[in-house]
């Protein structure tokens, strides 16, 4: 019994060929992955992640993590992609909405805004905090000017010595820029490890500090993500689902479906469609090929864009994903008056409603022309954002084989940095602008 359930009955009725048809593919694509013998195969290290419970370093990343709950009531986490984007994906995931529980942790350096820079450092004025700054390379711009900012922050009110043993670099074991402000300053860190790339290293210390650090059961996630390897581990498409997944947006790429919109219809899930779009847009947007990756959680965005899901252009398909079960709930009363009109659904609940309106929208937009892969899982705890971490990273390696790109590099990423760095004046950069 699979925790992680797919249903792809909304989309065999579009595709000519079935993806059991890639299976040969796949199979070789697997032996290529697990033999480490494809493009970029340097950078497969995310694989036996699930198993960094095994290290003396985890055990020390939990120590850590209950220090900072004694030292802050705020931990500022500074990265950007994927030093940031897991983590939040993790801690919104089993947050409990409207409430601030524990310690709080906001996220910095996504991007170069003054205002929010500023409003952060008016908002952390007075309030114990700690950082955890976060850089595989060390020297990426937004997290760097935003941690030299808030260390500066953080020095002038409690001074250099207490600041120091309230910040926390996770970076490269040898070199960069941070790798070596950190030594200097002499501040606890943790590694990326070589060979995990930033969109695959939720799983490491990048993800798993400010995880554990919010109080969530890392243990329990890497479980999740543990028992998904094992079940994603072999080249048969007839049970494993990760590869079947894989298999099925290549041929509904091939069709004609060049959009892939990741829906849930949990506001929860709002930040893991940021991770996967990552982790799916870097991985295989290149060599002029790729799906291009969107999101949507409905109900809410059936308001603005479900005009165009059900009636525009027909170039998309859906991947929704249904919980099963809430938490909590709530019952819909009967209101004598009935004035609203809401009456035939008194004594109902409303995670039954939004089960029929998921079931409503599926139909609605198979008849409209847009296949839907159904992924249901039972809820929303750290066992299930474990495991389906680890289902769409291993498709999205053999997504992107079987588009025949190296998922693990991402050259696009550099051409705007190179612009800014010229326009800001950085040295080395001088040619650059003249060449365009
Ligand atoms: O997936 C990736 O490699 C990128 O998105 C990086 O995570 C992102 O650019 C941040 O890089 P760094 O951790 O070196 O600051």
């Amino acid at each position: 019994m699979s925790y992680l359930k797919m249903n792809l009955d909304d989309v065999r009725p579009f595709l000519d060929e079935q993806p059991e048809s890639l299976q040969e593919d796949v199979k070789r694509i697997h032996h290529m992955i697990h033999e480490k013998s494809g493009a970029g195969s340097e950078f497969l290290g995310w694989l036996d992640l699930p198993n960094i419970d095994q290290l003396p370093e985890y055990q020390r990343l939990l120590d850590a993590a209950k220090r900072i709950r004694t030292q802050a009531d705020i931990l500022v986490v500074i990265g950007i992609g994927g030093s940031y984007l897991g983590s939040r994906a993790a801690i919104d995931f089993l947050s409990r909405p409207y409430r601030q529980e524990g310690l709080e942790v906001m996220f910095a350096g996504q991007h170069m805004s003054a205002s929010h820079l500023h409003g952060l450092l008016q908002v952390l004025d007075g309030k114990r905090f700690a950082i955890n700054v976060i850089s595989k390379s060390g020297t990426t711009t937004e997290p760097a000017i935003t941690f030299r900012v808030l260390k500066n922050a953080l020095e002038r009110a409690v001074g250099k010595t207490e600041a120091a043993k309230r910040i926390y670099a996770t970076t490269d074991k040898a070199k960069g820029a941070l790798y070596k402000l950190a030594k200097a300053e002499g501040y606890e860190m943790f590694v990326i490890p070589d060979d995990v790339g930033g969109r695959f290293s939720v799983l490491s210390p990048v993800g798993l500090l400010p995880i554990a650090a919010k109080g969530i059961d890392t243990d329990l996630l890497l479980k999740g993500a543990r028992d998904a390897k094992a079940r994603y581990d072999h080249p048969n498409l007839l049970e494993n689902e990760s590869y079947l997944y894989a298999a099925t947006r290549r041929l509904l790429y091939t069709s004609g479906k060049k959009i892939e919109m990741l829906v849930g219809y949990e506001p929860n899930l709002l930040m893991f469609n940021e991770w996967w779009k990552q982790l799916f847009g870097e991985s295989e947007g290149k060599d002029g090929k790729g799906l291009f990756v969107a999101s949507a959680s409905f109900s809410t965005d059936l308001h603005s864009l479900g005009q165009y899901i059900q009636d525009g252009e027909r170039h998309l398909f859906e991947t929704v994903i249904k919980v099963e079960e809430t938490t909590d709930d709530v019952v819909i009363p009967e209101d004598p008056s009935n004035l609203d009109g809401l009456n035939y659904i008194a004594g109902k609940t409303l995670s039954y409603v939004n089960h029929q309106a998921l079931k409503g929208t599926m139909m609605a937009h198979k008849d409209g022309g847009v296949p839907n892969v159904l992924l249901t899982i039972p809820r929303l705890d750290a066992y299930a954002f474990g495991t389906l971490v680890y289902f769409f990273e291993k498709a999205c390696a053999m997504s992107a084989y079987l588009n025949d790109v190296n998922p693990f590099n991402q050259p696009g990423v550099e051409a705007y940095k190179k612009n800014m760095f010229a326009l800001l004046g950085k040295e080395g950069y001088e040619d650059v602008l003249k060449k365009g």
